[in-house]
């Protein structure tokens, strides 16, 4: 990302919207928000009043757009959102406001460079990159083998959640989007992989 993006992001935009403008947009009552997470264009609230579920305060219009998009596929490896007075998202200013499901668990066990070397196989990433993720399945093969096993993810289950996240990935790409940042936008909630990000 560019700098001037980010030091934009962070210093003004983040700033500049206040725990009572989002309580406002919301129509809830007058309270303090807890910070639970930050990315470099998103603020994520803890909601006030329902213990799972988060508002998610961003300037990325194509993680909204994608996020929206994305919940009729109605996958569990995509974070689900709830309506705010009929729409999916709210405006305020130049950022957007959405209610997710809280998505709890640990951090995305695979890194990006790994999926790309899973889906690619021995050949390697020039591959993987050609192959895009025209794949929902993580195929049997001692080289995919040897990977998952020296992250210790070499069993049915592990495998059965990463493909089945693969399979989304490329129904997302059948819609038109992209989803290739697996760091930090993907949360392993032990049954599921769940994307919580779509953005750039
Ligand atoms: N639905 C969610 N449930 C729980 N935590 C979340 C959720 N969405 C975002 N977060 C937390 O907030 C951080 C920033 O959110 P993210 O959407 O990735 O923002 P950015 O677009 O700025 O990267 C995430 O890394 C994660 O820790
Ligand atoms: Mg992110």
């Amino acid at each position: 990302m560019q700098f001037r993006n980010w030091f934009e992001a962070a210093v003004f935009d983040r700033a500049i919207l206040q725990d009572t403008d989002i309580l406002k947009a919301l129509r809830l009552p007058k309270q303090k928000l807890q910070v639970i997470g930050r990315g470099s264009f998103a603020t994520v609230y803890q909601h006030p009043t329902e213990k799972n579920k988060v508002i998610k305060v961003t300037k990325d219009k194509n993680d909204i757009r994608n996020l929206i998009k994305a919940q009729s596929l109605k996958s569990p490896n995509i974070v689900k959102l709830h309506p705010i007075a009929g729409n999916f998202s709210v405006g305020v200013g130049n950022l957007y406001l959405v209610v997710a499901d809280k998505v709890e668990g640990r951090s995305f066990p695979y890194t990006s460079d790994i999926i790309a070397t899973l889906i690619g196989g021995k050949s390697g990433m020039e591959n993987a990159a050609k192959a895009s993720v025209k794949i929902g399945q993580i195929g049997l093969s001692p080289f995919r083998d040897k990977v998952l096993n020296r992250l210790g993810l070499d069993d049915e289950r592990e495998r059965s959640k990463l493909s089945s996240l693969l399979l989304t990935v490329s129904h997302l790409e059948k819609r038109g989007i992209e989803f290739f940042d697996f760091t930090d936008n993907v949360i392993d909630t032990g049954d599921h992989h769940v994307i919580i990000d779509m953005g750039l």
